[in-house]
């Protein structure tokens, strides 16, 4: 590793990408689906305690993890892990770090190509005046390429390319020159968006809907929020709010680790880690709370939003919203104007996110291959054409369902098990040397201190050493009996959909199986090198 690592331009540009990073379509689509769909204003409850057990200390783990690693030249899990444990089986299990950045890319753009399409779709005006059913029609025609009611075949295909095309645009220009620039740009024009939306929404006049019930944004807000205590019983809820913490902060993932690899020894972390998860916990709960719901429970009643919320997040963004912007008063330039703010925000929303789940792979290339920037995110560019295309082709036979639930919802706990105990217990005290814990030689704590602008309260030595693992240990065994298991084994899904779940499944393990073996390949060179491994 002779050459210089690249590194971030400035401290408010590493935080405008940290944040780009954490905030994404997670925020405003997933996040108030979840909420509603698991008690209200229960389900802040766990999601708080989530945030602080879990959501923050993960973050400073994978800031320390990244750092570490960088400074060894490593900018992907694989080596980053095992400069934390010299066992050869450590660059295996860090495989998950490439894994599942590279999978979420895949379908995370899909899904942000579709922002994208309905940005256009806004433009010209294709949602406008349409009523429920068509706009559910206009959604479905697109995830359907078999059904030519409203959109073309290849219009899909269209929006993606030229989403993954922006997306790698921007990778191959570099750190500093592409997501840094991209961050500074794209989160300022997001929370501008979501700011205005959010002021419409709060002040709609409260009106009568579904013939009769007076229903206004407070009404939403009361509803996405009454506390529901029996679900707090319920261990799905715990579940969710802690697959929600682990989505929204994108932690569990790998794609953390690659920004913070740009890292210097000095540059601080424990200030702008908790910087980075405040800033997304501000987008999430203040900006995504107050938007999808109240927005449709003010014309749609309460009654009507639950019906929409239980057909998921999508549809709640791309056909309740547009129904919302075709009822807002004030004509067509209102209606355009608010389709154009929702859907941009949407979009730079996911595409600061996109960035980064492409950076580890690419980094992956550059560092063990020997390529270029370009010609490693041109192969890391090409895979995901050649595996979105698949996902474009089967989405309605469940195959993006199987990617979303097996790296971006369980994978994400057993990558934040792994990390966790080779950062707090095999780099710092083993939880048994509890002495040590507390005193001045803590490795762990030490290494998050270097160059700190803050010193993290002593008790999250604590949490860090027990209970975030303990935590992670408990919802990994809960998770694989109460949901994973019946996952694997398709419960309650339509048979017709098992065949192209099975080879969805397959896919996946084709793509581990690849960076497995270029894992191998990439260290066996290393050793070849001469490089102390
Ligand atoms: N946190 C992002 C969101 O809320 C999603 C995200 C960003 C992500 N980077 C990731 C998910 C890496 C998985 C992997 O939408
Ligand atoms: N699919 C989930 C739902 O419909 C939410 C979700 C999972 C999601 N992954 C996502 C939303 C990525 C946006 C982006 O509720």
């Amino acid at each position: 590793m002779t050459q210089e690592r690249a590194r971030w331009g400035s401290r408010v540009g590493l935080i405008l990408a940290m944040a780009g990073n954490a905030v994404g379509l997670g925020n405003f689509l997933r996040f108030p689906v979840q909420a509603t769909q698991n008690g209200g204003g229960t389900f802040m409850i766990p999601y708080f305690i989530a945030f602080l057990l879990l959501g923050i200390p993960l973050m400073w783990i994978e800031w320390g993890v990244g750092r570490h690693g960088g400074l060894r030249g490593h900018g992907s899990v694989p080596g980053m892990f095992q400069t934390l444990w010299k066992h050869p089986v450590a660059k295996y299990m860090g495989v998950a770090g490439l894994f599942m950045p590279m999978v979420v890319l895949i379908y995370y753009c899909y899904i942000e190509s579709w922002t994208l399409a309905w940005t256009w779709f806004s433009i010209t005006g294709a949602t406008r005046g349409l009523d429920e059913p068509t706009m559910r029609a206009f959604l479905h025609s697109y995830q359907d390429l078999g059904n030519h009611s409203v959109h073309g075949f290849w219009t899909p295909f269209i929006f993606y390319f030229i989403t993954i095309t922006v997306n790698f645009a921007v990778v191959m220009k570099g750190l500093s020159g592409g997501i840094e620039k991209l961050a500074k740009i794209g989160m300022p024009i997001l929370f501008f968006f979501a700011a205005v939306l959010v002021v419409r929404v709060l002040t709609l006049h409260p009106q009568t809907v579904n013939g009769g019930e007076i229903s206004g944004p407070l009404n939403g807000l009361n509803f996405m929020y009454t506390p529901d205590w029996a679900k707090l019983a319920d261990a799905k809820v715990w579940l969710a709010a802690a697959g929600q913490i682990f989505f929204t902060l994108s932690v569990g993932m790998g794609s953390l680790q690659a920004y913070a690899s740009y890292l210097r020894k000095d540059d601080d972390l424990t200030l702008s880690g908790i910087a980075t998860a405040a800033t997304n916990e501000t987008a999430e709960v203040v900006l995504g709370g107050s938007l999808a719901i109240p927005a449709v429970v003010a014309f749609f009643g309460v009654t009507g939003a639950v019906a929409i919320a239980k057909g998921g997040a999508y549809d709640l963004g791309f056909v309740a919203m547009p129904l919302v912007f075709n009822k807002l008063p004030g004509g067509t330039i209102i209606t355009a104007a608010a389709g154009i703010m929702w859907f941009g925000l949407l979009f730079f929303a996911g595409i600061t996110s996109s960035v980064s789940m492409a950076t580890p792979t690419t980094s992956f290339l550059e560092e063990n291959f020997g390529f270029t920037r370009k010609k490693a995110g041109f192969t890391v560019a090409s895979v995901a054409v050649a595996l979105g295309l698949l996902h474009i082709l089967f989405y309605t036979g469940g195959f993006l369902s199987e990617w979303d639930y097996w790296a971006g919802t369980f994978g994400l706990v057993v990558l934040a098990m792994m990390e966790t105990v080779l950062f707090v217990w095999v780099l710092g005290p083993s939880p048994w040397q509890w002495r040590k814990v507390w005193s001045a030689d803590n490795k762990m704590w030490n290494e998050l201190h270097d160059g700190a602008a803050w010193r993290i309260p002593g008790f999250y030595r604590f949490v860090m050493t027990y209970i975030t693992p303990l935590f992670l240990l408990t919802l990994m065994t809960w998770w694989t009996y109460k949901e994973a298991y019946p996952t694997l084994m398709m419960d309650g899904i339509d048979p017709a959909e098992h065949a192209t779940r099975w080879w969805s499944r397959g896919v996946m393990l084709v793509l581990l199986a690849g960076l497995m073996l270029l894992t191998r390949i990439a260290w066996s060179r290393r050793r070849a090198r001469g490089e102390d491994l």
